[in-house]
């Protein structure tokens, strides 16, 4: 076995930590402060400011769209780069960190985000230093280096991708998700889950990423469901957010599957959010990859306390599956990709847009056909 790894310089985990911030970045940095409105209304955001109070600061607050179009981040590297700012930091969920991270890398080079979306311009170099502070317990954005954006003309949603993307520092601190509501809970909790899954069973999984997965899976499964009916109860919360954080750390090196393969091109489509799309998928991809990685599930099974060693794959497998039916029907997760109006006419642009890395690494690999094949029995699924 053979692997690279490559995380932040600096991972801070733990309540409080956001109190490490300032001293964190490059004396006399002037701040882009990148943040949600959502960041803004819960005093998040405060809380930053008042730790931040020694250094210049530019705010770009409210900027940032869920499933970040190109134009979202143009906005930022203009903002950036006419006031010269030196550093970035962000505050928020999956589509304020990515953002910002990719504003980052840009802002002291040329040409615009869709130059680098379309590959027409490469990062050939570390951009500004960027500090990232997730507010939800889900994506990972904070440790990857790659950003998800959206072309909403062409409907094309993928990664920028270099490792000179991947965060300087990220501060993962549980009390900064108290304040998430229900169902950002239970969408970008089941993503963490999901990605935490899929690393253990990625065919690039190594001897680092999979104990780490394992973990992630468990941690996660075992509190989200309460963290979702009891936002204030920062022990669970943080649980979760370690959890999430492991996830990172392990699908950030091994890559995902199946689940996220399909994820991207469902979601931009459909405008479907990312957690929910992962969620709707999950349960019928494991189904798909049983026969091959049955023993992966059975060791997640158990290490979610739903049975114990001796218990044939399969059984164990079945459980896995179900259990995870169970937590999305207990945070409604919609059931099937319905409401969205998956039909037969989007088939085709799905096929064509699914080709990424995630898809390579799915342990069962899907040809054309079958994602076809897989596609028609996701319309017909109506119940879990
Ligand atoms: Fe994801």
């Amino acid at each position: 076995m053979s692997f690279t790894l490559l995380y932040p310089e600096t991972i801070i985990f733990g309540k409080n930590s956001l109190e490490q911030l300032s001293s964190l970045l490059p004396e006399l940095s002037k701040i882009l402060l990148v943040a949600g409105r959502s960041a803004e209304a819960s005093g998040v955001l405060k809380r930053v400011k008042d730790q931040l109070s020694d250094f210049e600061q530019i705010d770009a607050i409210g900027m940032v769209m869920a499933e970040p179009p190109l134009e979202c981040v143009d906005s930022l590297i203009e903002l950036g780069r006419r006031e010269g700012v030196t550093a970035v930091v962000a505050i928020g969920g999956g589509s304020v960190i990515d953002s910002a991270k990719v504003a980052a890398a840009l802002i002291p080079l040329e040409g615009d985000t869709g130059d680098y979306f379309y590959g027409k311009r490469e990062i050939n170099g570390r951009g500004l230093f960027f500090v990232a502070l997730p507010t939800t317990a889900g994506t990972g954005a904070e440790v990857t280096k790659n950003a998800v954006l959206t072309d909403s003309v062409a409907k094309i949603k993928k990664s920028i991708r270099s490792i000179y993307m991947v965060p300087d520092v990220a501060i993962v601190d549980p009390e900064l998700t108290l304040s998430m509501p229900p169902a950002v809970t239970a969408a970008s909790g089941l993503d963490a889950f999901t990605q935490a899954l899929e690393s253990f069973t990625s065919s690039d999984a190594n001897s680092v990423t999979r104990p780490l997965a394992k973990l992630a899976v468990s941690k996660i499964f075992a509190n989200l469901a309460d963290v979702y009916h009891n936002g204030a109860d920062l022990e669970k919360r943080s649980e979760v957010a370690e959890g999430s954080l492991l996830s990172a750390m392990a699908f950030s090196q091994s890559g995902l599957g199946a689940v996220h393969g399909l994820a991207h091109p469902i979601g931009s489509l459909l405008k479907v959010p990312h957690g929910v799309a992962c969620s709707i998928l999950l349960k019928p991809i494991m189904e798909w990859n049983a026969s091959s990685c049955a023993a992966d599930y059975a060791q997640l099974a158990i290490a979610c306390n739903l049975g114990v060693e001796g218990e044939s794959e399969e059984t164990l497998t079945r459980k896995l599956i179900y259990a995870i039916g169970q937590l999305c029907r207990e945070m409604a997760i919609p059931a099937s990709f319905a409401d969205f109006g998956l039909s037969s006419e989007h088939f085709e642009f799905i096929v064509k847009n699914c080709r990424s890395r995630s898809m390579e690494c799915n342990p069962r690999p899907m040809s054309d056909d079958e994602v076809l094949v897989f596609l028609e029995s996701l319309t017909a699924l109506r119940v879990r």
